[in-house]
């Protein structure tokens, strides 16, 4: 049964394991239309409304790839200002507006809480690409479907692994809902390395705690030698109250090859959300990492496609007809080969 039919996702809580597996069982059958090898039409009149009042590359862009590759059409709104919410618009106005042009909304928003505000006035399911310090669901089932991915390549599974999560934890909404999606599964090990400032909050290492995982809360990136996976993550320093104050924590916890080779076992799969800031005060993953075979970051953003076409496929209810709408890619694509 399709739980997720003509729903908003909004929050990781409203996963369970049998969700996720379902999710990651469509993900699994949308890669041949992300390499290109066929194409479907399933959404062939349905139209995106992809509205992202924050900065993005990946969750916008992808959200838009995911919708085309299933046949639809995307129709953008990209920063605040070209937005009549600059003119002192409501959210609810704003969702009864943009709902009745499309058939489903994608939205990333600064304020925590503003994606759900919408999704109240809106009349298409709503999907939460980011909303402030909160929540980013679609990112953390990517995560997820990643880890699970590299995790079988060694031989490895979720259950079991030791996973470090480095950097600024405070702001960082990926390991939030990240650390949330883990606690569902069993005997997790969470290193969670940042400056004490910028520390997971307390719900989500409650979360944990209650789950029954282990935790060690440190200042050191040392003593990981035994870590399946090492999360490293950006200072968000749209989230300080000022430069002056991110600056006091930029590049602080840098990762590169030697530390790398020093510090970690040589199968530790390494992971960022991006963008990683490579800015040479900050450069938190470095790129003469850019060839360890174990650096999964462009995985992840693979990974990214086909969990957003499955979410779209499961929230309009396609995900058993996807391939009855195939057709052929006309075109030479190198993806083919991947
Ligand atoms: N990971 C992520 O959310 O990236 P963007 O900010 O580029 O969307």
């Amino acid at each position: 049964m399709n739980q997720f039919r003509g729903q908003h996702i909004l929050s990781v809580n409203q996963f369970d394991r049998d969700a996720i597996r379902q999710i990651f069982q469509v993900a699994d059958r949308m890669a041949p239309y992300a390499h290109r090898k066929k194409r479907t039409r399933v959404l062939d009149g349905a139209i995106l409304g992809n509205l992202f009042f924050e900065a993005s590359t990946r969750t916008r862009v992808s959200f838009g790839t995911a919708f085309n590759l299933l046949g639809g059409e995307v129709r953008e709104t990209a920063g605040m200002a070209t937005s009549a919410l600059s003119k002192g618009e409501s959210l609810y106005d704003t969702a009864r507006v943009l709902s009745s042009y499309s058939d489903i909304v994608a939205m990333r928003h600064p304020d925590a809480g503003s994606v759900a505000e919408f999704a109240q006035g809106s009349r298409v399911p709503v999907i939460n690409g980011g909303d402030g310090a909160n929540e980013h669901p679609t990112q953390a089932l990517l995560d997820l479907y990643t880890i699970s991915k590299e995790l079988q390549f060694h031989g490895d599974n979720i259950e079991g692994m030791h996973i470090a999560m480095v950097g600024d934890l405070k702001h960082g909404r990926t390991v939030h809902s990240l650390s949330k999606l883990l606690s569902l599964y069993k005997n997790i090990r969470f290193t969670l390395i940042s400056p004490k400032e910028l520390a997971m909050p307390d719900s989500i290492i409650d979360a944990i705690d209650k789950a029954g995982h282990r935790y060690t809360i440190t200042e050191q990136i040392e003593g990981l030698v035994d870590a399946d996976i090492c999360y490293q993550t950006r200072i968000q320093e749209e989230r300080f109250p000022s430069q002056a104050e991110a600056n006091k924590y930029r590049g602080k916890f840098r990762l590169n090859q030697d530390i790398y080779t020093r510090h970690f076992q040589s199968k530790t799969v390494i992971m960022h959300p991006l963008p990683r800031d490579s800015r040479a005060d900050a450069n938190e993953l470095d790129n003469d990492l850019n060839l360890n075979p174990n650096l999964a970051i462009f995985r992840q953003v693979d990974n990214g496609v086909l969990i957003r076409m499955a979410l779209f496929a499961l929230t309009l209810g396609v995900e058993d007809i996807v391939e009855k709408y195939d057709c052929e890619v006309q075109w030479y694509s190198n993806k083919q080969n991947i």
